[in-house]
């Protein structure tokens, strides 16, 4: 007994030390191919030096096979919610009254500038910019806004009645940090109300961009509301503030006290703990206000109130682009852990038509970030687009019958009915596998037989009956069915 136990106990640490062997060997093969890779990659490391492309991936040659950073693809099962999006977006503005514009992604760099203000982040450090052929300085936009306002005044929309409602949507371009939600390339869907003042018409964007995210199936929606006054009630509130900041520079960063004197509002903007701070004793632009924007302001509330959407005044939020007048909002979600999900923003920018040379001409807005408002769809497990599912599957056996089922494929497809086949999918069995798979009513069969005798079987997927019928009367044939089945199944 005692000698079969020594023998068991050999046996294992026999085996241990194989295992231990193994391992060794597979870490030493390990360091040889991590060596190897690193040499691939230190060779082909030349072609890009900045920060574009973060993973040395599949180098196949000089080209890095991945997007560069902060860029995305979207792909096919992303798309369901980016056709729920734009088909929201359109019903939802032309409901409100807005036509679609459509403006360059590439405008002359001097445009964001004038508008977004020179001491912002977004001009300071995130925009694309480069030389055209011809020499003009032009950038990638950061934004829709100025677009819309160059777009305003550059096809006279200043003569036709107001106000001019636009919407816009499509890519824009910030070389920010990419992180959660935070991309180099995003996209926004925006909407611009032209020619009122009227506090009714903050309330009725405001209401919007809620109605778009209950479309969405987007819930605990908040809206953050400020008033930052007029640019000439600004000036006095703007002394104050940086005698202000400046009574407390010591308590800011190094790196953000040159703020005080450029954009001493942008202060506020700033996610820093001791920034934060010293904002939280400043004056605030709310208790400012000329009599005119206070009045405007409570006017905007009172209409709130009256819609019942859920706000909070925060007389710390100023936005991070200079063209604000007056109102600014922000539009949030809280999810199931209290954190909060920044979605989209806006404000009036009265003042800014003027600014580009055009006449006098109050102006509100807000955009939506696309890409946040799929990833609190995602979140949320709100509805995604559905395609219409097709009703008839074309199956083909053999070389004649493919090349005649070419032709009834596209003759029931003109007749405006979804059609399928799969060409490509070799068996009748896989075929079928594949039509019951898609749940069509009608399933249409061309044999070698049929395609000699220019017939089609037609399979009712339902019943399972089936007919043979000439080709030419397929069409009509498939249309009448079709009406039959619906019948059978809305009696049902
Ligand atoms: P914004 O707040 O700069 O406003 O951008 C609007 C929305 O775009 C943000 O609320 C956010 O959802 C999204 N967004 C911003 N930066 C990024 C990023 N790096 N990655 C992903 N999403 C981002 C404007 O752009 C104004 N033009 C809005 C406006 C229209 N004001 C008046 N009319």
């Amino acid at each position: 007994m005692a000698r079969r136990k020594k023998t068991t106990k050999k046996v294992t640490k026999k085996k241990k030390v194989v295992k231990k062997t193994i391992k060794k060997r597979a870490k030493r093969k390990k360091g040889v191919s991590k060596k190897i890779t690193k040499k691939v990659l230190e060779k082909n490391i030349n072609f890009s030096k900045g920060d574009d492309v973060v993973q040395y991936g599949a180098i196949n040659g000089q080209i890095a096979l991945q997007t560069v950073r902060g860029m995305r693809d979207i792909l096919p099962g992303d798309q369901a919610y980016w056709q729920q999006i734009r088909k929201i977006f359109e019903k939802r503005s032309v409901e409100y009254g807005f036509s679609r514009i459509d403006t360059p992604v590439i405008e002359l760099e001097s445009l964001f500038i004038k508008a977004i203000g020179e001491n912002t982040d977004i001009i300071n450090s995130e925009l694309y910019t480069f030389s055209a052929k011809s020499g003009d300085k032009v950038a990638l936009r950061p934004e829709l806004t100025a677009s819309a306002v160059r777009a305003y005044i550059q096809h006279g929309m200043t003569i036709l009645p107001k106000p001019i409602k636009l919407f816009s949507m499509g890519p824009v371009y910030r070389y920010d940090k990419p992180g959660e939600g935070r991309y180099r390339e995003f996209h926004q869907a925006e909407f611009n109300i032209f020619g009122e003042d009227d506090a009714i018409l903050d309330a009725q964007i405001m209401q919007i961009a809620h109605r778009v995210l209950k479309s969405l199936g987007i819930k605990n929606i908040q809206f953050r509301v400020n008033s930052i006054g007029t640019i000439e009630s600004r000036k006095e509130y703007l002394k104050l503030l940086k005698a202000y900041f400046r009574s407390k520079k010591s308590k800011l960063p190094l790196k953000y006290r040159d703020m005080i004197d450029t954009n001493p509002m942008r202060i506020f903007d700033v996610k820093d703990d001791k920034c934060m701070q010293v904002c939280a004793g400043a004056p605030q632009a709310i208790d400012y206000l000329d009599k005119e924007s206070r009045e405007h302001f409570k006017n905007l509330l009172e209409y709130l109130d009256e819609l019942e959407l859920i706000y909070t005044i925060d007389p710390h939020l100023v936005r991070g682009l200079d063209y604000y007048t007056r109102t600014v909002f922000e539009i949030s979600v809280a999810d199931e852990h209290g954190a909060k999900h920044s979605l989209g923003g806006g404000g009036r920018f009265d003042e800014l038509v003027e600014l580009f040379g055009g006449e006098p001409t109050p102006a509100i807005g807000f955009a939506f970030g696309i890409d946040r408002l799929i990833t609190e769809m995602k979140r949320v497990k709100a509805k995604k687009y559905k395609e219409s599912q097709p009703r008839v599957f074309l199956a083909q056996l053999g070389s004649l019958a493919k090349k005649k089922s070419l032709q009834l494929f596209a003759d029931i497809e003109q007749s405006g009915i979804l059609v399928a086949e799969s060409f490509g999918r070799g068996t009748l069995k896989a075929q079928l596998r594949y039509a019951s798979k898609l749940g069509v009513d009608l399933t249409l069969i061309i044999g070698q037989q049929e395609a000699l005798d220019d017939t089609v079987i037609v399979k009712n997927m339902i019943t399972g009956t089936q007919e043979t019928i000439t080709k030419k009367k397929a069409v009509a044939f498939v249309k009448k069915n079709l009406k039959e089945i619906s019948k059978l199944v809305k009696r049902k």
